[in-house]
């Protein structure tokens, strides 16, 4: 990842706050930085810092920092070349050729994937509209999918013979190896490998950016298994983080702060269809801690509108007590008729769905309102224990205590039974510890004060670094710190403008640690670049202080030249007081 010309342009012409703050809408101005939730972990107070002096970021929640490449690499799922590509269009930089510039191995290949799958999407889409694709077509018109739609989300048709695709793709010159890894081919029985997709109607899968990064299959034959099919996990795809339609939905997410999450493909695309064009769906898995967190730094109004049969109400409780566990607050809908998403909006038309989403109700009233409905008796005092009982669980799974005694509250209300007894029930309730330790943040912590506030100065600003020409290694006590500081001094001239970046390099291991030092405000003994010079004494006068108490200890065994050491320590010590 070396630097060159159109890389310095392109740090000139932007700044890495402006181009966070597209991906983090809620960076927040904090002293010298701007911080926020952290993008690449889940978190409820902000260890997500962005330093405009230095141009990187640091999490020190998860560990993550770097540049403002190293930034959209990650956030997007991008190599080198890609981020850089991207940013150069912002900055109104020529990039130039992708293979003039440095490209590691695993960046190759993930270009050599997402090259692959976009041929895929073209020629499932070409099958689809060949002859042989007449039965989808025909299919995806009774679902009633409009041409355009069906061109938006890049929909296709996989040939039910089993080696099409890998013929058309070794005819291209990719090997079967990079297509087993794409996720495109499988190994079947006898060693012999074959499509993963036959006789299917395909939805290229879409990362944030637009690429093609999986596909899933649907059968058209209402008998055969799976309905869905996935792409296996893949470098470029993991299922986990992935939510359909958000390449689609991002712009009007951004712009609006909303978000609808569906259950499904055909749902994503029939909403977009009717122009509601918020909405993306998990991947046939039930929603993660990471999609929440993901979904939490672009909206501020998420609803949940999964199936409206049992499973459906279910696996959207269960949403929105991932939400809820991420400290994010979500609304529930219901369409009422037992239709799908997609069969509604056919039926009813956008406003009716539109009048649905706005009388979401927040995950406690949803599910008393289910409790409620259709019920013709008021129910017995045993049947009110027993749903109180299980409404409890989600009321203890409320990280925020306000909304936790509203729910009380309500509860109390609803079922028409003394608040005080629901409170004493709810202490009963057992809550399952957080699953998600947090990854352990590398931390300067065994460095004394002193010496990390030295480093920190030198990662800042470089003209320190004459001022350090006074000490030597030897005057820090701790290892990590003696490195650095050699590490800093050693910098060739021209890498003393970007000290972080050069020093991370270095020491990769250790990067994540530099990269804190760098953005953190020195505090304690240092609190000013003018306090240089004095840290430098006082590094000096401890230095000096160490190794007197180092001879101290054996005073009886010093030779007389150490004697002679030692006697002068002491009046320096005495007059640099
Ligand atoms: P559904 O079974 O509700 O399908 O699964 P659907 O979205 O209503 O699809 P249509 O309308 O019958 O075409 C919901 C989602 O669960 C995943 C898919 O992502 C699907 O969109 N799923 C379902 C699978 O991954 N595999 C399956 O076999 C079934
Ligand atoms: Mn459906």
């Amino acid at each position: 990842m070396g630097s060159s010309p159109v890389i310095e342009k392109i740090k000139e012409k932007l700044d890495i706050v402006d181009v966070i703050r597209e991906y983090v809408p809620a960076l927040k101005k904090a002293g010298r930085n701007f911080k926020a939730n952290c993008p690449f972990h889940n978190e409820k107070t902000p260890s997500f810092n962005v330093s405009p002096d230095k141009q990187i970021f640091h999490c020190f929640g998860c560990g993550e920092g770097g540049d403002l490449f190293s930034f959209v690499m990650k956030i997007e799922g991008l190599t080198f070349p890609e981020a850089a590509r991207k940013l150069a269009l912002k900055a109104g930089v020529e990039y130039g050729d992708e293979r003039t510039h440095e490209m590691t191995e695993a960046d190759k290949e993930r270009l050599e994937l997402k090259k692959m799958l976009a041929h895929a999407a073209a020629f499932y889409q070409k099958a689809l509209f060949a002859p042989e694709g007449e039965k989808a077509r025909l299919y995806l018109g009774e679902r009633r999918l409009s041409k355009a739609t069906v061109e938006r989300f890049g929909l296709g048709w996989a040939p039910a013979n089993g080696n099409a695709l890998m013929a058309e793709l070794k005819a291209k010159g990719w090997t079967k190896d990079l297509a087993l890894k794409a996720g495109l081919v499988t190994e079947r029985e006898g060693g012999r490998t074959g499509d993963t997709f036959r006789g299917r109607i395909m939805f290229p899968i879409r990362g944030q950016a637009g690429d093609t990064i999986a596909f899933g299959g649907r059968v058209l034959d209402p008998e055969a298994q799976p309905k869905y099919l996935n792409s296996p996990e893949t470098v470029l795809f993991s299922k986990r983080r992935t939510l359909y339609g958000i390449h689609e939905a991002l712009p009007q997410i951004r712009m609006s702060g909303r978000l609808l999450l569906l259950e499904g493909y055909m749902d994503v695309i029939g909403a977009h269809q009717h122009g509601v064009d918020w909405a993306v769906a998990p991947l046939g898995t039930a929603l993660t801690a990471e999609h929440a967190s993901f979904i939490g730094r672009y909206a501020k109004d998420t609803v949940v509108m999964f199936d409206d049969d049992r499973a459906g109400i279910q696996a959207s409780v269960r949403a929105a007590e991932v939400f809820m566990e991420s400290g994010l607050y979500v609304r529930l809908a219901n369409l009422g008729t037992g239709q799908d998403p997609d069969e509604f909006l056919n039926d009813h038309g956008r406003a009716e769905f539109e009048g649905k989403i706005a009388a979401a109700a927040d995950t406690l009233e949803f599910r008393m309102n289910l409790f409620f409905k259709n019920r013709k008796t008021p129910p017995t005092s045993q049947e009110k224990a027993q749903a109180i009982a299980l409404l409890l669980e989600t009321v203890a799974k409320q990280p925020d205590e306000i909304l936790k005694s509203e729910w009380v509250k309500s509860l109390a209300t609803r079922f028409g039974v003394e608040e005080a007894s629901v409170l004493k029930q709810l202490r009963k309730v057992v809550v399952r510890p957080e699953r998600e330790a947090r990854r352990e943040a590398p931390q300067a912590v065994s460095m004394p004060p002193i010496e990390r506030g030295f480093i920190q100065l030198m990662l800042r600003d470089p003209a320190l670094i004459e001022q350090a020409a006074a000490l030597s290694p030897d005057d820090f006590s701790d290892p990590m710190a003696r490195s650095l500081f050699s590490a800093i001094l050693a910098l060739p001239p021209e890498a003393r403008t970007r000290i972080p970046q050069a020093i991370s390099a270095e020491f990769p291991e250790q990067a994540a640690l530099v990269m804190g030092l760098a953005v953190s405000d020195p505090g304690g003994e240092i609190s000013a670049a003018q306090n240089a010079s004095g840290a430098v004494r006082m590094l000096k006068r401890f230095a000096l202080q160490r190794r007197w108490t180092e001879m101290k200890g054996r005073i009886a065994s010093l030779t007389a030249a150490e004697l002679q050491e030692f006697r002068r320590l002491a009046g320096e010590l005495k007059s640099s007081k």
